[in-house]
């Protein structure tokens, strides 16, 4: 953290030394973003499930890098304290080369850090991207991108453990400051937070983790069509919004009486 109270990389990297959990959600809109920062959200992830819970793709690896830019850039403009991270879309860092030009792009429109998917296949790139100074998150265990659309929890063989764990040591070796643990057997989670001296992040994956991370319209139910099992709503924002909607409706067609001129809590009048 700054002297300024800005969270950077290395205060993220530093809270599995003092032993504080990390709480990090996705945003992807300036409001999102202003309000999740005064709740005190330190980590603001624009990730690629902008793609299937905003712009209504079926999978993630349906967006492409100019989708996202936008979105990532009305975040920054929110002026977090929280650090904004931006996912690296799919197929935008085949190489090193392709992945520091897109690391460099996300740079450019406000992003503090990055996350790409992968392991050791993408430890060349984690490393190209840390050595031109652009803070890369992680991110192992089923990986989206590629599942072509089969969400299933992973580490359960014996073999895939092993690749998971050989993962989870490349991209701390490469240098990444934390890593995103996704839909990961409990136990096998456990196993790497135990090993690895950078934070692990979960989703899906126990609770035996640095810190837990989830997708906002999740959190907030707003994208009520698909629930994870793994994430509790902590409001209906879906019913709030069809509710609000139907109360409109009725009050313009003359079936309801007006609404209250002053919204509750709000400085706006209506
Ligand atoms: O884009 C996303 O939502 C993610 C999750 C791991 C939070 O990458």
């Amino acid at each position: 953290m700054t002297d300024s109270g800005k969270i950077t990389p290395e205060w993220v990297r530093c809270r599995k030394d003092v032993g504080q959990k990390i709480a990090a959600l996705t945003a992807y809109d300036f409001p999102t973003a202003r309000l999740l920062d005064e709740a005190g959200i330190p980590i603001l992830l624009v990730g690629d499930s902008l793609a299937m819970v905003v712009l209504g793709y079926p999978d993630t690896a349906s967006l492409r890098l100019e989708e996202l830019l936008p979105h990532l850039a009305a975040v920054a403009r929110a002026k977090p304290r929280a650090l904004v991270v931006a996912d690296l879309p799919s197929g935008t860092y085949r190489t090193p080369v392709e992945a520091l030009a897109t690391g460099k792009a996300l740079k450019q429109a406000g992003a503090e850090a990055v996350k790409l998917e992968g392991g050791v296949a993408v430890s060349e790139a984690i490393r190209a991207l840390v050595k031109a100074r652009i803070p890369v998150m992680a991110h192992i265990g089923l990986l989206p991108q590629s599942a072509g659309g089969r969400f299933r929890k992973v580490g359960r063989q014996p073999e895939e453990k092993e690749e998971i764990l050989a993962d989870a040591r490349a991209v701390e070796e490469a240098g990444a400051f934390s890593v995103v643990v996704e839909a990961t057997e409990a136990g096998l989670t456990a196993e790497i937070t135990r090993r690895l001296r950078i934070p692990t992040i979960g989703i899906g994956s126990g609770s035996e983790c640095d810190g837990q991370i989830l997708v906002f319209h999740d959190l907030v139910g707003l994208f009520p069509w698909f629930r994870p099992p793994f994430a509790e709503p902590k409001a209906d924002l879906a019913e709030v919004i069809r509710e609000a909607a139907r109360l409109f409706l009725a009050e313009t067609q003359g079936k309801a009486s007006p609404a209250p001129k002053r919204i509750l809590g709000s400085e706006r009048s209506l």
